[in-house]
Formats: structure tokens, C-alpha cells, sequence
């Protein structure tokens, strides 16, 4: 069959590549959709079961630090565009392991640059689309939010490195002319997200009575966003934003962690029919993250002027249908629960 656009995706078979990869091929069958990824603890193929036998749909299990396996998958195929998910995306095992996150994050992605910028021998309708994170700007006080323009300031080695990527990026476009794009969102949630973060760590925990950790005081504040929304916004972006440009993500929705988790550990009561404060008993309080930012808020009036991008869901009725997710798909949890999980979390939170 002769494809539309030949798109690759990186980190397709973690948390929001899963999403994006599911929405693309069900919105453009004329697709070919090629997801290459490392599959690290993060990267998980059941994420992907329902459509891993699509025609239009291929795996492909690369490394993005080895730009010879690059190379040859771009002699396999003629791709049109690259939507780039894949890094180390947790704060707290950049705190223990920053090589890492320099290693995928920066090297990972340069390699990636260099290899679309040798092998396109046009760049017209080509993309390279970089998926970063709202972290780059560092942390807010009280008030403000972060936007396009805010100057860079990341705190974490896991920011830092994204801060890396996108300059990389950037100045590939701008030295190059290779057509990017980057955009910066706020903190995703949903189902199939790795129990290292918040909001499916502390549904795992509650469901297996084990405390809940809250680094600090709980006061520190988060933009939350559904990720089929974020997939949602990545494909206006890919499709519709303009080459060179950033774009700010966001939810318009702000929460504290303690109110955050209070309101799942209420939601959980009920789906389990527990007696209610029952999950609250578990919230701990815990030393807190090194080098914590406190608030991070997003001025998304960029792409919902542009692109015509706003959240489609409200908090309340997402973390329930994240909390179903979970409780529905026990099986998923227990696997990806096993075996390196135990080690990261008696390590981490010992
Ligand atoms: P994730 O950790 O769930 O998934 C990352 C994926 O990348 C996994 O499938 C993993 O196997 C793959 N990967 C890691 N190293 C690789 C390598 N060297 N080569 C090839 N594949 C590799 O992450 P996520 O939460 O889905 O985040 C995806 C992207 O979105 C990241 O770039 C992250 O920085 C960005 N982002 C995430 C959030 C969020 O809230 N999760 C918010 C904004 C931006
Ligand atoms: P996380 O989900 O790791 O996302 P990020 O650090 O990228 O924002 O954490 C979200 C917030 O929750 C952050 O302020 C740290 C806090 N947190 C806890 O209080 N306890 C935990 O066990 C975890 C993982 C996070």
C-alpha cells in the first residue's frame, strides 16, 4: 500500500508514545506509524496489545544512543516526519542517576537530529517534532505561570537534560534549517503510566494497603493533564503548528500534592467500598524530593489561540477513569509491579 506519511515515533510503548501512537492510527488509517523503542523498565509492548497486528502499524526495538541502528532504520524506510517521545522521564532516578538522562535525553536525541538531518535530502514537508516538558522553566513561586518566552531554568538532572534537548533542537533549526518543533507540557496522567509517579503509585499503594508517600509538606503544585488530551494537543501541534515554533501545554488545573492525593484516596474508598477516611489513614509523610520545585503552572493561551487546543476533560471525572483503569487492570499492574519495581521502590523509599 502506498502510505500518506511514513511517521516514526520514539518511546512509543511507554506512557504517552502509547497514546499518541493509538490515536494516530486510529485517525490516519493512510498512515504508516513506526514505533521505535528501547523498551526500558518504562517501555511495556502490552501497552500496545490492541493494535500490535495493524498492517499499518511496526515495532521496532532501537536504542536511540546507537545512531547505526538509527542509520539503518532510515534506510528501511522513507520517513515524512518523527515525533520524539523517547527519554528517562522520572525525576527521582535522575537524582540517583543523572548519567543516564544525559545519555537518552541529550545524546539520544542528537543522534536522532543528525540522522534526519543526513538522510533527509530535502527538508520540505519534513518535521521533526520534540516532545518536552514545562520542568525546563524551573520552578514558580505562588503566583505566575511559565510561558514560550520564559527563560530556561531547570533544577533537576531530568529537566536539565530536556533543557539540553531542546536547545539541541532549536539550534538545529536554526543552524541547519531542519524543520522542528518542540512543545512543553505539564504533567500528564491516565492509564498505562508507570507506578514510579504520583498519581498510579498511590493507587497501587492503597490497593495493597501499603503507606502513601508524600514528600516534604505537601504543598508543592502541579498542572495535571489527561494524556489523551496531551495526545490530542500533539497532534494538532504535528499537523497544524508552525515550523520553528514552541508551544506550552497545560490543563489550567493546579493542585497541591495533598489535595491531589486526599481526593484519590476519597475516590478509592468509594470504588472499593471502603469505609471513608480509610485510604487517608495511609498518607505518610516522607523526606522530601532534593532540590524540589515547587509550583509548576502553564500559560497554554498559545495553542488554544493557535490550534484551537483546550482540555476536553475535568479532573475529577479523569482521576475516576484513571482509578477504574487501574482497578480493572490489575493484571498490568502486577506486571509491571514485579522483579526491578521492588528493587527501585524498597531502594527509593527506604
Ligand atoms: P515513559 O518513561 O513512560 O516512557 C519513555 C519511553 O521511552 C519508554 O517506552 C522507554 O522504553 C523509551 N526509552 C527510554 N530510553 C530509550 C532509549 N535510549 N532508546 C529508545 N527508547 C527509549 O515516559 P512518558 O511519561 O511517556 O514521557 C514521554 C515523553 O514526554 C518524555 O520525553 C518526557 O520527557 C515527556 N513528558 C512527559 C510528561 C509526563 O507527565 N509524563 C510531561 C511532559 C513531557
Ligand atoms: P511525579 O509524578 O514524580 O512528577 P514530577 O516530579 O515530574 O512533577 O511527582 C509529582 C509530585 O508528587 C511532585 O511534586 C513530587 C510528588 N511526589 C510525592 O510526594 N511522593 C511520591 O512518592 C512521588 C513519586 C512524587
Amino acid at each position: 500500500m502506498d502510505y500518506n506519511q511514513v511517521i516514526l515515533i520514539t518511546g512509543g510503548a511507554g506512557f504517552i508514545g502509547s497514546h499518541v501512537i493509538r490515536k494516530m492510527l486510529i485517525q490516519y488509517p493512510d498512515y504508516l506509524i513506526v514505533n521505535l523503542d528501547k523498551l526500558t523498565y518504562a517501555g511495556n509492548l502490552n501497552n500496545l496489545k490492541d493494535i500490535e497486528n495493524k498492517p499499518n502499524y511496526k515495532f521496532e526495538n532501537i536504542d536511540i544512543n546507537n545512531e547505526k541502528d538509527i542509520q539503518d532504520l532510515f534506510e528501511k524506510y522513507l520517513f515524512d516526519g518523527v515525533i520524539h517521545l523517547a527519554a528517562e522521564s522520572h525525576v527521582d532516578r535522575s537524582i540517583s542517576n543523572p548519567g543516564e538522562f544525559v545519555k537518552t535525553n541529550v545524546v539520544g536525541t542528537l543522534n536522532l537530529l543528525n540522522v534526519c538531518r543526513k538522510n533527509w535530502v530535502s527538508f520540505e514537508d519534513k518535521c521533526f517534532y520534540h516532545i518536552s516538558t514545562d520542568e525546563v522553566y524551573g520552578s514558580l513561586g505562588e503566583t505566575g505561570f511559565f510561558h514560550e518566552t520564559t527563560s530556561y531554568d531547570p533544577r533537576s538532572p531530568y529537566s536539565a537534560s530536556k533543557a539540553s534537548s531542546d536547545h539541541l533542537v532549536r539550534a538545529y533549526g536554526h543552524t541547519y534549517g531542519l524543520p522542528i518543533k518542540i512543545s512543553n507540557c505539564s504533567n500528564n496522567y491516565g492509564s498505562h503510566q508507570f507506578p514510579e509517579k504520583l498519581i498510579p503509585l498511590i493507587i497501587n499503594n492503597i490497593q495493597n494497603n501499603k503507606p502513601l508517600p508524600i514528600y516534604g509538606k505537601g504543598e508543592n503544585v502541579r498542572d495535571w493533564l489527561w494524556v489523551e488530551d496531551h495526545a490530542n494537543a500533539i497532534d494538532l501541534i504535528f499537523h497544524k503548528g508552525r515550523i520553528g515554533e514552541t508551544y506550552n501545554i497545560g490543563g489550567h488545573n493546579e493542585w497541591t500534592n495533598i489535595d491531589l492525593v486526599n481526593l484519590l484516596c476519597d475516590i478509592m474508598d468509594n470504588r472499593l467500598s471502603n469505609p471513608n477516611g480509610e485510604s487517608r489513614k495511609l498518607i505518610t509523610y516522607v523526606k522530601d524530593r532534593a532540590g524540589h520545585d515547587l509550583r509548576y503552572a502553564i500559560d497554554a493561551s498559545k495553542i488554544q489561540k493557535e490550534l484551537g487546543f483546550t482540555p476536553s476533560l475535568k479532573f475529577e471525572e479523569g482521576l475516576t477513569n484513571t482509578v477504574d483503569w487501574y482497578l480493572n487492570n490489575k493484571k498490568w499492574l502486577d506486571n509491571v509491579t514485579s522483579g526491578a519495581y521492588q528493587n527501585y521502590y524498597h531502594q527509593h523509599y527506604n
